[in-house]
């Protein structure tokens, strides 16, 4: 049975205050960091295995010895906690639940990296987080945890919160960092990369919540001990959202051998009404709808590879016999439409262009070349556009005509859904 170790104390009244946290063991790794070389922790990281758990897995370690040490420029880290993805709602549980082993990983990140500052941008709608998170940093200041020369040890680390507006693409890394610098979230163009000119044209490491808090816990348990959890390449403990038509959506931890269908049957308790799985998105909107028959594949960055999709944010949407495949590709469009940050033609004009079709469809008017329309659209916003969300927002209508084709074509030709739904959720994904 796997013991979770990020979510450990989630469910404790008073888990998320720094008199907990400290009690529990918090601040030890930090304390073993401020003892080792920069090298030493990045060296460490990079044996862990410890990939980003903000989408596309790229190995952390790696990520941070692309930080020039010769640069006489400030470094900075940025932490990201847009959290926007539909779907996805890992980061909002250690945001608020185990806020401090941000802070004590942030601490370790900003040694390895050598920067002196860490932005944690957390999602416009969390305001509701922010005031909790700045008590509790707060008091982390206070006992010399944060700030100037932390513990007595000449190590300066300074943390801020800063809310977003609100915008799904301001989780882009560049994005992020024009809006942490006050300008409207719109990605910059790459390279340069952000390790090398980000925010303030300053080497810049930009890191998701999760991957943040796994530092800690190498640091503490060790590489070794770290990378023996999960599969080759794919090691850690590993947060993963579940939504959909399931008995018990939530936030489940476990190793990334969990496979799709532990994941549904044995932690989220099977399908509402035990009816028949029909699809599932396995990593979030962005990420390939799968068909039942890779439920028995590892949640796992190479595992969902392999399937044709990608472990994305790890949010698993689950989808039972009554969905409307056109709906869902509707419904998520819709999202993509409202989110485009308009910078680029291909996506704010192609986003546009695949809602108009399937909102015709849906509403009985399809015509029989809307299929291959909807097709050729895609063709003209993939890999065309400035940054992958042209990619994301086009995985769900590829992927539901792939697997799905026929109830499109059977939805155009009589005017109506084959599939009898007894859900629609009242207001489209994507009102901010
Ligand atoms: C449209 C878009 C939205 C994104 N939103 C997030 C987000 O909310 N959180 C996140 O960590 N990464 C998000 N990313 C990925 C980031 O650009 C970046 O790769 C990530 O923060 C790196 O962190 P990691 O190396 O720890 O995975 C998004 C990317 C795109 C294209
Ligand atoms: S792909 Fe979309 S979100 Fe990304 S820059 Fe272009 S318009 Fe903006």
């Amino acid at each position: 049975m796997f013991e979770p170790v990020l979510t450990k104390y989630v469910n404790e009244p008073n888990g998320y205050t720094l008199e907990f946290y400290v009690e529990h063991g918090g601040y030890r790794a930090m304390k073993t960091a401020l003892g080792m070389t920069p090298d030493a922790i990045v060296d460490s990281v990079k044996k862990s295995g410890l990939r980003g758990r903000g989408g596309a897995g790229f190995p952390t370690g790696l990520k941070w010895s692309f930080v020039p040490k010769d640069n006489p420029k400030p470094k900075y880290l940025c932490v990201n906690a847009d959290e926007s993805e539909p779907g996805t709602f890992k980061d909002h549980v250690l945001l608020e639940r185990n806020p401090h082993l941000l802070f004590e990983g942030c601490v370790i990140a900003c040694r390895a990296i050598g920067a002196r500052t860490c932005y944690i941008y957390i999602r416009g709608e969390f305001y509701h987080l922010q005031k909790q998170m700045e008590a509790e940093l707060a008091k982390a200041r206070a006992a010399g945890y944060v700030g100037k020369n932390i513990l007595g040890t000449g190590e300066d680390c300074d943390i801020w919160i800063h809310r977003g507006a609100g915008a799904y693409e301001a989780g882009e890394e560049t994005a992020l960092i024009e809006s942490l610098e006050g300008k409207r979230a719109q990605p910059r163009l790459k390279p340069p990369f952000p390790a090398v000119v980000g925010l303030y044209g300053c080497p810049t490491v930009v890191n998701n919540v999760e991957t943040i808090c796994n530092v800690p816990i190498i640091i503490e348990k060790g590489a070794e001990w770290y990378a023996a959890i999960g599969p080759e390449k794919n090691t850690g403990p590993k947060l993963f959202c579940i939504s959909g038509h399931v008995k018990r959506p939530g936030v489940y931890e476990g190793p990334m051998d969990t496979t799709l269908r532990q994941l549904i049957y044995d932690y989220a308790g099977g399908i509402r009404g035990d009816r028949q799985i029909k699809a599932v998105i396995p990593g979030g909107s962005s990420t390939p709808v799968l068909l039942p028959d890779k439920l028995d594949t590892h949640l796992s960055f190479d595992g969902m590879a392999a399937a044709g999709s990608m472990l994305g944010s790890a949010a698993v949407i689950v989808m039972d016999e009554t969905t409307s495949m056109v709906w869902v590709a509707k419904n998520l469009i819709h999202f993509y439409k409202h989110e485009s940050c308009g910078k680029c033609t291909p996506c704010r004009e192609g986003v546009d262009w695949l809602y108009k079709i399937l909102d015709k469809i849906e509403r009985g008017d399809g015509e029989p070349r809307d299929v291959e329309l909807l097709l050729s659209v895609c063709d003209s916003i993939g890999g065309k556009t400035l940054c992958p969300f042209g990619d994301a927002e086009i995985a769900p209508v590829l992927s539901t005509i792939q697997h799905f084709r026929a109830e499109y074509e059977t939805y155009i030709t009589t005017g109506t859904s084959p599939v009898q739904s007894d859900f629609r959720a009242a207001e489209p994904v994507g009102a901010h």
